[in-house]
């Protein structure tokens, strides 16, 4: 049995490929169109995924008709009428050969599910908050023997992510796009206007919260005076404290020790340390994918209703050539800024070590080297891939791993490491281990028996606006573009 997942035609279209209880492909479309956020599939991600063989599922990742109910609700009409979106309609433009069953799993049940199955855990909480998808824009529930339990949900229009991006609107930004940067730029400000917020803007209630107002169309101009550095810092410490109350009602509700988070809103890595440090969990897991793009795997993963076998992200295009380890460590260790291009894509936002440009990550001039070298503004910091068993040494995590760079832990000596130190000492570390990625972490393994030091800083092979690399071609066009050296 095949199982496809989709998610599309919302931002991020993806496709996931289940072969019994095995994940075998995972890709995001804007790697092969080069369109960024591409809300679109195309035909190269469908004969990627056909190589794995045609479908006998399909599964969808949200029920259509329901978000157009909420879509006429909230005056979405040019949304709610169009009837081309409809996703077996839809799915006719593509070639997809065989004869395929077509099933649909609610949003949140996608999200929850990416989550769970993969985790290796028996028995979860399970904690999904989004901007939005159908009706419902946070939900808490269980994922046990028995199967799921809901604990607890919050409809639209109450969201924390249609807050986070109204903010990040209202900062200048790109909604539902840049919230990344609102949360980097939280560090810069100062949190002056948190209890405006709850004022004007959101009620907090015992794991729960209410939204004082609809935000879906932006806060306009709110608080004028204000710098958009103290409204990141402040919309981030009212989301932190809302994120911490929900995960703790969550953990004595459920009385269970595993925290599985998922949702667009999980991308924010500051509040999942928080939640790490503070909601009373033993243990977390966060799919490296966790927005609406991950969703493809978990409508597959819900269509299943099994453990997943998972190893890890590596699941997209392939790149089949051998691993130059002598060449690339000769390069970092000269100084070089080099680029990656191996094995498989990366299913997931971030670059971890097979489309990433790396480079040693000490001394002053790293950091505006290759923020240069990206086209990026040269004050924003990297992140930091170390070895798992010497990440502690160095930072102060608030979990034993973060294998997909998804928390923030201040770093011990952000005097060494400027390159991958956020102005607060904070670095958002990627933990490397042998058993995910070999290659990568004999490369850092190596370069710490060369240097001394057991990390690199990566950074994702492409450039400012660019989708991740995914082909050799697209690997050599940056080196082309650049003149940095991809192996
Ligand atoms: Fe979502």
């Amino acid at each position: 049995m095949r199982i496809w997942g989709i998610s599309a035609l919302s931002h991020d279209a993806a496709i996931a490929v289940v072969e019994e209880d095995r994940a075998v492909f995972a890709a995001h479309a804007e790697r092969y169109s080069r369109l960024k956020n591409d809300r679109y599939l195309n035909q190269d991600i469908i004969d990627d995924a056909l190589q794995f063989g045609e479908p006998d599922v399909i599964v969808w990742y949200e029920r259509p008709l329901i978000k157009k109910s909420r879509q006429l609700w909230a005056g979405q009409y040019a949304f709610a009428m169009d009837l081309d979106d409809l996703p077996r309609r839809y799915l006719r433009r593509f070639r997809i050969p065989g004869r395929y069953k077509f099933e649909i799993v609610g949003h949140h049940m996608s999200h929850a599910a990416s989550g769970f199955y993969p985790s290796g855990f028996d028995e979860a909480c399970v904690i999904t908050v989004d901007a939005i998808g159908e009706w419902d824009c946070m939900a808490v529930g269980t994922f046990t023997r028995e199967g799921y339990r809901s604990l607890r949900k919050t409809r639209y229009p109450n969201s924390i992510g249609l807050l986070y991006s109204a903010f990040t609107r209202r900062c200048g930004f790109k909604p539902n796009e840049d919230e990344y940067i609102v949360m980097g730029l939280a560090s810069f400000g100062t949190p002056r206007y948190v209890d405006a917020i709850y004022d004007d803007l959101i009620e907090r209630r015992d794991g729960d919260y209410r939204l004082k107002r609809n935000v879906h169309r932006g806060i306009g101009d709110w608080l004028p005076e204000a710098s958009p550095e103290d409204l990141a810092a402040s919309i981030q410490v009212v989301t932190e404290e809302i994120l911490v109350d929900i995960a703790r009602w969550a953990r004595r509700v459920s009385g269970l020790g595993n925290l599985v988070l998922m949702g667009g809103v999980a991308l924010n890595c500051v509040a999942n340390s928080r939640i790490a440090r503070e909601s009373g969990f033993d243990d977390f897991f966060i799919m490296p994918n966790p927005g609406d793009a991950g969703s493809s795997l978990g409508a597959a993963a819900a269509y299943v209703g099994l453990p997943l076998r998972w190893d890890g992200p590596y699941l997209g295009t392939r790149i089949d050539r051998p691993y130059r380890h002598r060449e690339i460590l000769d390069a970092l260790v000269g100084g070089e800024v080099v680029g990656v291009a191996n094995g498989r894509a990366e299913f997931g936002p971030r670059a971890l070590g097979n489309r990433s440009v790396l480079s040693d990550p000490r001394g002053p001039d790293i950091q505006e080297k290759v923020n240069k070298i990206k086209g990026r503004e040269p004050f924003r910091p990297f992140a930091p891939a170390i070895l798992v068993e010497r990440a502690h040494e160095y930072f102060d995590l608030p979990v034993q791993r973060s294998p997909y760079m998804q928390f923030v832990a201040p770093c011990r000596r952000p005097d060494l490491f400027p390159a991958i130190s956020h102005v607060d000492g904070t670095s958002r570390v990627q933990t490397v281990s042998r058993s995910e990625n070999p290659d990568f972490y004999a490369l850092i393994e190596q370069f710490s028996e060369r240097t001394g030091c057991p990390m690199l800083l990566n950074t994702s092979l492409n450039r400012k606006g660019e989708p991740l690399a995914n082909s050799w071609d697209d690997a050599v066009g940056f080196a082309a573009a650049t003149g940095v050296r991809v192996f």
